[in-house]
């Protein structure tokens, strides 16, 4: 008989046809996901599940499925939302979506970038209510990146490809910190490897695009922005949970920084009452970082292919070592 599989939300048809071809696939077929109980109801029995990165997968939810389950996949880079050392335990493959997205991510970070820098969401506003009076020569200015100092904090495929192509905007020198030096960053980008207050002291622009980890987990707090320069321009397009966003609150409306541009928030999505969306120097975006029609398929065949691989008990293509 065909291994059952629970596929948690509506996906991408050629992700589901692969599925449906090899599998007795069990479609969540919705944008929204299940409630918890529901959720802990239809993996019951299951052998792989394919699940999104707003699905929180720990030992409960294992032990829900019980012991046949072989494979966990997700339509994601980000695994934070799995317990990955729970599923070694139990000897469950956990695949991921890594690279795929990593060009898609980059253009969506710079695009926030700029946004946030150049002040596109309030000139829209101005031009739709009528504020926009004539050209003034100190209207509107921004942070330019001629001659910036950029710093990325985690220099993975997404943080390098942000860096190269900010580099044609004349960015003067990038910064970086992390775990790893990045022998790779340094040849394309002349990439200088530096310890975290160096780069939050001395960088134009903080782009956050680190992974979620017990390390990473508010690392933005009130000391960091502290150290930031008055105008730096900070960027999140990883996850919220490696921002104090009520520190985070404070410096902008304090003018301890100059702007911040999220495609990530804690929670998601943000209340639309929110005080961050009442200022007029932070931009948000609804974690569309990953959001081109191809990258999105890309990403769904990936995570199906991940799922068939761990039904077969073969090696996956893209798989998560804890
Ligand atoms: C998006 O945030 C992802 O992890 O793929
Ligand atoms: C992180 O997952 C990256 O690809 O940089």
């Amino acid at each position: 008989s065909l291994p059952k599989v629970f596929i948690s939300r509506k996906i991408p048809e050629k992700a589901r046809t692969l599925i449906a071809s090899l599998c007795d696939a069990v479609l969540w077929n919705k944008d929204e996901p299940p409630l918890r109980e529901e959720y802990l109801q239809k993996v019951k029995g299951i052998n792989g599940l394919f699940c999104l990165l707003t699905d929180k997968i720990d030992a409960e939810l294992l032990d829900a499925a019980g012991p046949d389950l072989k494979v966990v996949s997700t339509m994601s880079v980000g695994y934070d939302h799995i317990d990955v050392k729970e599923c070694a335990k139990r000897n469950i493959l956990v695949g991921y979506t890594p690279g795929i997205l990593t060009k898609a991510t980059a253009e969506l970070t710079v695009a926030l970038l700029l946004a946030t820098s150049r002040r596109l969401k309030e000139g829209m506003q101005a031009v739709e209510n009528g504020k926009w009076g004539t050209w003034k020569p100190m209207w509107m200015c921004g942070q330019g990146l001629d001659e910036a100092t950029v710093g990325i904090v985690g220099m993975g495929r997404i943080g390098h490809t942000v860096a190269h192509c900010l580099k044609p905007f004349g960015v003067a020198k990038f910064l970086y910190s992390g775990r790893t030096q990045k022998p790779e960053a340094e040849a394309e980008l002349n990439a200088e490897f530096v310890d975290l207050d160096q780069l939050l002291s001395q960088s134009d622009f903080v782009i956050a695009c680190c992974a979620l980890t017990p390390q990473t987990a508010g690392m933005f707090n009130a000391s960091a922005f502290q150290k930031m320069k008055k105008t730096a321009v900070f960027v999140n397009s990883s996850r919220g949970n490696i921002v104090n966003q009520e520190d985070l609150l404070v410096a902008l409306e304090s003018g301890e920084i100059g702007a911040a541009g999220l495609d990530v928030t804690v929670p998601e999505p943000l209340p639309t009452d929110s005080p961050l969306l009442k200022l007029s120097n932070c931009v948000v975006l609804p974690h569309i970082g990953s959001a081109t029609f191809d990258t999105r398929e890309a990403m769904a065949v990936l995570a199906a292919q991940n799922l068939i691989a761990g039904l077969k008990g073969e090696k996956l293509p893209c798989q998560i070592h804890s």
